[in-house]
């Protein structure tokens, strides 16, 4: 019976394709939403909007979204009042072919304009379909409304962007040249985010480590004072005598704000991963134990033309330097498979150093030629689909090896864990997060709600994850239960 509000809500589905900062854009557009008095729906049949935040990383993640448009279509055609819009990398890419290929999508709005999404709905259901990708800006996500799935962690952008010229990656093109937040801003943001009961964060940027660099045109700029403090934070203008601020000053920062408990960020490029921020993270109890470290490939031929900036040496010596310093560090990383001119030789190194640096965890990809990058055009050198998906078993046996020996070295131990919510399997099982960002199962007798902190012995390891018995709750959530969007 039509008797409430609820009856006349307007639902949005919002779907997310990418890697976290492409989810940290949706958080935003769904603040934006949801300030438009729109609610979420995970049915498509029931929505009023449908917003697609697209990723084109690899070639997979392009053919996903046609996909879904196609699969889209026949909704659009019951009912033209739905609207459709496509945000994020992939439209970022491919701009106007998006209509071009479906029609009945009404908006198409990129990377630099994820602020103007429900802007972009408003015009388009006057004017009809349009399409907004601008260039570059200095607007960065956390400037606008959000709405978080889980209230007791939150991304923070510290940059965007990329300055590097991997030659299999699509990110700079799509993503525009790198721009770091300024420092007090976001020790600003982390503040507010404590006050509102979020225990953990975690920085965010292509190539965390070079934050700042591009900061430094901007101080030379500045008077040293109050411009000076903003850009580049306290520590620098008290006299740090670095060029430019640091990463590792930004954690400590970061790490001091009261109600901080667990610090993470990704990804620090290896090439510029700088001794001060392996120091830090040994120092600072709140930075978790974990390096996720991007290797690519285990060849120097083959790093040399990624164009990645490091040799296999450089890269283990940056392992060792880390692992000597950092009390039980865990490291991940991401490889590629396939990358074009890689010989069996090159492949053979990379499972040689995968084997020896022992991953606690690894991401593998088959190379996958993105338009417009320079390994793209290397056609004669692919390698074949057949050889790709051998070397790619092998690998990924490698690498679960370390990752299950890495999981059994856990047994016995004491971990503090954060408490996600029930297991999907069983809910009598609560499922936590290791400060390693391993996933641990345990039994509970009574409720224990998300964002609680506990701890838990480790009683047996599987390829994936791990089981264990509580031990006791050291911390109850800070937050509300769910945090309402407010524009932050
Ligand atoms: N900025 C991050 C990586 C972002 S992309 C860094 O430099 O570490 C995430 C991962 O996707 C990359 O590390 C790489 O392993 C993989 N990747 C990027 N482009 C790819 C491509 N064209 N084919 C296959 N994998 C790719
Ligand atoms: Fe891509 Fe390289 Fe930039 Fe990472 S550092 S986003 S792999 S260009
Ligand atoms: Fe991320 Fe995919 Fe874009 S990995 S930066 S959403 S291309």
């Amino acid at each position: 019976m039509p008797n409430s509000l609820w009856d006349v809500s307007r639902k949005y589905v919002l779907r997310t394709y990418g890697c976290q900062m492409n989810e940290h854009d949706s958080e935003r557009i769904a603040g934006l939403l949801e300030m438009d008095g729109l609610e979420q729906t995970e049915s498509f049949e029931e929505a009023d909007v449908i917003v697609l935040n697209t990723c084109c990383i690899r070639e997979n993640a392009d053919n996903k979204l046609y996909g879904q448009l196609g699969n889209l279509k026949k909704l659009k055609e019951q009912r033209p009042d739905l609207q459709i819009a496509v945000g994020g990398c992939l439209a970022q890419k491919d701009r106007d072919i998006i209509q071009d290929k479906a029609p009945h999508v009404d908006v198409v709005f990129g990377t630099h304009n994820v602020g103007r999404a429900t802007d972009l709905l408003a015009e388009a259901r006057v004017r009809g379909p349009l399409i907004e990708i601008i260039e570059e800006s200095e607007s960065f996500p956390s400037a606008l409304p959000v709405k978080r799935d889980v209230s007791h962690a939150a991304w923070v952008t510290i940059q965007i962007g990329c300055d590097n010229s991997c030659a299999f990656c699509i990110v700079p093109a799509v993503r525009g040249r790198e721009i770091s937040r300024p420092y007090k801003q976001l020790v600003d943001e982390v503040e507010a985010l404590a006050a509102a009961g979020i225990t953990e964060v975690t920085l965010l940027g292509q190539n965390v480590n070079s934050y700042g660099r591009d900061l430094t045109l901007k101080l030379r700029g500045a008077e040293l004072g109050q411009d000076a403090e903003y850009l580049a934070g306290e520590t620098w203008v008290g006299g740090s005598h670095t060029a430019r601020p640091l990463f590792s000053d930004l954690l400590r920062s970061v790490a001091e704000i009261p109600g901080i408990r667990r610090v993470r960020y990704t990804s620090p490029h290896p090439k510029d991963l700088r001794p001060e921020t392996i120091t830090a993270m040994s120092e600072i109890t709140e930075v978790c134990e974990h390096l996720h470290l991007p290797l690519q490939s285990g060849s120097d031929e083959v790093l040399a033309a990624m164009h990645r900036g490091y040799t296999v040496d450089r890269y283990l010596k940056k392992v060792h330097a880390a692992r000597n310093q950092i009390d039980d560090l865990a490291l991940s990383t991401d490889i590629i498979v396939g990358f074009p001119g890689e010989r069996d030789v090159d492949f053979e190194q990379t499972l040689e150093v995968a084997a020896e640096v022992r991953f606690d965890n690894a991401y593998t990809f088959v190379y996958s030629p993105r338009p417009g990058t320079e390994a793209a055009e290397l056609v004669d050198k692919f390698v074949s689909p057949a050889v790709t998906s051998t070397r790619m078993e092998r690998l990924r046996k490698v690498i679960e090896r370390s990752r299950r020996l890495g999981n059994h070295s856990r047994i016995g131990r004491h971990e503090e864990v954060v408490v996600e919510g029930h297991s999907k399997r069983d809910p009598d099982m609560l499922t936590g997060r290791t400060r390693h960002n391993r996933l641990i199962h345990f039994p509970v007798k009574r409720p224990i709600r998300p964002g609680s902190y506990a701890l838990v012995q480790v009683t047996a390891a599987r390829t994936f994850n791990l089981a264990g018995e509580l031990l006791e709750v050291t911390a109850a959530p800070k937050h509300r239960t769910r945090i309402p969007v407010v524009a932050s």
